[in-house]
């Protein structure tokens, strides 16, 4: 079993840095590619760290994930909110997932109140900026070690 984790983002997040930094600040989706690279190593981990602006891009990348990975952390994005299709790839999953959003999606408009992905999620992060994708990585690790 190998204990690489695929990390997913889902659209508008290449564009991380300069869009709406009020809401999702001003680090770039390279910096947090770059910050979990440095915490990987710490913790011992393998990680792939993807973005894609395309529904079909990234549920052929949770597919490929299901027998290549030991578990994935997601930003779906938009995708969160609208994706049958991805929660469907997530539920043929079997490694734990970690849902995470930089903003506090709950304190903004009513559509983003519900998660497709949540159904599939292990656990959820929101509203602790890009620190939320550290913060899922330990709590992976956390978990990868449990079942060891
Ligand atoms: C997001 C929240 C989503 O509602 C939004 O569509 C995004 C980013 C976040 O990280 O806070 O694109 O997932």
């Amino acid at each position: 079993m190998t204990s690489t984790i695929l990390i997913l983002n889902g659209p508008n997040l290449n564009l991380l840095g300069k869009r709406q930094p009020h809401i999702y600040g001003h680090e770039t989706l390279a910096d947090v590619e770059a910050q979990c690279r440095a915490l990987a190593v710490e913790l011992g981990l393998a990680i792939e760290f993807k973005q894609s602006n395309a529904e079909h891009q990234l549920i052929d990348w949770i597919h490929d994930a299901r027998e290549a990975a030991a578990g994935l952390i997601i930003n779906p994005a938009a995708f969160t909110h609208t994706s049958v299709a991805i929660l469907d790839a997530l539920k043929t999953c079997e490694f734990p997932i970690l849902e995470v959003h930089i903003s506090n999606v709950h304190q903004r408009e009513a559509f983003r109140h519900h998660s497709y992905v949540s159904l599939a999620a292990t656990g959820v992060i929101a509203g602790f900026g890009v620190h939320g994708y550290q913060l899922a990585l330990r709590h992976m690790a956390h978990l990868l070690a449990r079942k060891t």
